[in-house]
């Protein structure tokens, strides 16, 4: 039987694209139709699609001149491709803490890492909860939101992602809509849009950040004294199935979103009734596209291995302990910063993240009894 995400129009349009006898032009052009209702879904005058979700981070920070020398304030508590991002522009990860309620980087904490070779502020909207993007933009700098984890999240009736200078969207499998693999930046800057057209494909100066364009017409290049590349850059675009897919997939995405927050909202509801569990907290006006139920073990009397190993004893399908933070992985072990993040670290060994992806409610009502009776076995107090 086939998987409840995919209920659209997926096969419909991977067939068309096969009837179409697969084209080397991009006719029937589902990356200029996903480019297109992404930009309208989300509000923006752009929206570059490309293979990833890090890819798009890359060359979101190389659009706003991030290079060598410089630095990107970044939170530690997030998965790796946030500082991978900031490494592959050949800049360097500066990290600042995040809320001990939220979970996300706040303006407080990014202030406190700016010197003069700050470059932009890379928040995480983490777990689904957008980060404090009209607080952060008030520090003068630019901003790209990576906002993989978040889909339709708001702070007010702005939609995360859409709020800093940049934002950054992933289709990788886990998240709300998937081709599999691939990602989406948004912008309302042709300048900026532009640039990171360019350096999704191959810095060919005559390709236009407009729905689907991406590759360039033959007949502009045809000519043996065409100059192709006016700038340096990768191919980093989506192809054709995974656009196709995508865009089946887009179509469904506020129904996605409601799912996650229906799961979510029973994780959190389950929750609070016990005092050791502490939910992500929205702030006043913020909205949560629950990626994933986050809580914090706020106990040092039921810590992480013994949670898990009783949830999974009653019949858990299982969850996720959060990412080591960026800078205890040994590959970037040399960023960690003189005094470490102390939110980051007190939430990051204690960090239950349940899954709100659960197709059926029969699926999501089992997994809250396990989760109900393991809080009643601990004890609610
Ligand atoms: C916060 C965050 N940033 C970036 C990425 C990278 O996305 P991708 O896997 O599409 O490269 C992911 C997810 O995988 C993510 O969760």
């Amino acid at each position: 039987m086939r998987s409840w995400r995919i209920a659209g129009n997926e096969e419909k349009y991977l067939m068309e694209l096969l009837d179409g006898g697969f084209p080397g032009k991009s006719e029937p052009n589902f990356t200029g139709r996903l480019e297109a209702r992404f930009a309208e879904t989300f509000g923006t005058k752009f929206a570059v699609s490309f293979t990833n979700g890090t890819a798009t981070l890359h060359a979101a920070l190389t659009a706003l001149g991030v290079g060598p020398g410089d630095e990107v304030i970044v939170p530690p508590l997030t998965m790796s491709s946030t500082s991978l991002a900031v490494l592959h522009a050949g800049a360097t990860p500066v990290y600042a803490d995040v809320d001990r309620e939220s979970f996300v980087m706040t303006a407080e904490t990014a202030k406190k890492k700016i010197t003069p070779k700050t470059k932009a502020i890379m928040p995480v909207s983490l777990y689904g909860l957008p980060a404090p993007v009209p607080e952060l933009k008030k520090l003068g700098l630019p901003v790209v939101e990576d906002s993989a984890q978040c889909f339709l999240g708001r702070i007010g009736s702005g939609i995360a992602g859409t709020l800093g200078d940049l934002g950054s969207f992933s289709f990788q499998n886990s998240k709300h809509m998937t081709c599999g693999e691939g990602g989406m930046v948004v912008t309302n800057d042709p300048d900026l849009a532009a640039a990171v057209r360019r350096f999704s494909s191959l810095g060919y100066g005559q390709i236009s950040p407009e729905p689907g364009k991406s590759k360039i017409d033959k007949n502009d290049i045809a000519a043996p004294e065409t100059i192709r590349h006016t700038h340096y850059g990768f191919n980093f675009r989506l192809s054709e199935i995974c656009a196709a897919f995508a865009l089946a997939q887009l179509e469904n995405l506020e129904n996605f979103v409601a799912l996650r927050r229906k799961c979510g909202e029973a994780f959190f509801d389950a929750a609070s009734s016990c005092a050791w569990l502490a939910p992500q907290k929205a702030p006043a006006g913020v909205e949560n596209s629950f990626w994933a139920a986050a809580m914090c073990l706020d106990t040092d009397r039921v810590p992480w291995h013994e949670f898990h190993k009783a949830m999974l004893a009653e019949g858990s399908d299982g969850f996720y302990g959060a990412w080591r933070l960026a800078y205890r992985e040994p590959a970037m072990a040399h960023l960690a910063p003189a005094e470490p993040c102390p939110n980051a670290e007190y939430l990051q060994p204690r960090m239950v993240q349940m899954k709100t992806h659960y197709g059926s409610q029969e699926e999501l009502d089992r997994e809250l009894a396990v989760f109900r009776s393991v809080i009643r076995k601990f004890g609610n107090r």
